[in-house]
């Protein structure tokens, strides 16, 4: 509950960029993770972590040998996130600038992306910066998993991805899109 409030005054605060009243649905979560097929993933990379739901099934799913980065610009999540991911790398920053923790890191290929981040709703040159990254990281065979509770989102990730698949999960405040994308 208490994070359920953290996360409301944040959306209060900031909603641009959290673009949700609540977190998502261990539903929704499932669902995500369960496209990304995590279980042979050597570096898996979510971006805005939030209070964790997704964070937590990723880290289900991943194999003991596999690094997770979490990208979160909120203070006050990325301190939540640390505290209950302790075995993860969780950076604090803006996604745009994500690269320059991967290069700093060795990070040379991300096999998987799994975003919660408002893609919509965030300025379109952050959004599209964000994309390009995505884009130029991710292994030839990788994925890149996003939710968004539009359909029109699919028509963004086309222009960066060739392959957008869609599953769509009720269960979820609101009900929410999943989108599956590869580069080929
Ligand atoms: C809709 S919430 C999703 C939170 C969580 N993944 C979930 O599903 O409940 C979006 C999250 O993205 C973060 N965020 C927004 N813009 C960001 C950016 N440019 N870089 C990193 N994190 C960002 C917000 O702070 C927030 O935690």
């Amino acid at each position: 509950m208490k994070e359920k409030l953290l996360f409301f005054k944040k959306f209060l605060q900031q909603g641009r960029h959290i673009g949700a009243w609540v977190p998502s649905s261990r539903y929704l979560a499932q669902a995500a993770c369960k496209s990304a097929h995590l279980e042979e993933a050597k570096l898996v990379v979510e971006l805005g972590g939030g209070t964790g739901v997704l964070t937590q099934e990723i880290v289900r799913q991943i194999p003991q040998n596999c690094d997770l980065v979490i990208v979160e610009r909120d203070k006050e999540f990325a301190q939540l996130l640390k505290h209950k991911f302790d075995g993860s790398h969780v950076w604090i920053t803006e996604a745009q600038n994500m690269h320059r923790y991967l290069d700093e890191h060795g990070f040379k290929e991300v096999d998987c992306f799994v975003s919660g981040l408002p893609f919509l709703s965030l300025p379109k040159k952050v959004s599209e910066a964000i994309l390009e990254i995505v884009e130029n990281y991710l292994a030839p065979e990788g994925v890149f998993i996003a939710y968004s509770y539009f359909p029109n989102a699919y028509y963004f990730f086309k222009r960066f991805f060739p392959e957008v698949k869609v599953e769509f999960v009720m269960r979820n405040f609101p009900p929410a899109f999943i989108y599956t994308c590869k580069k080929k």
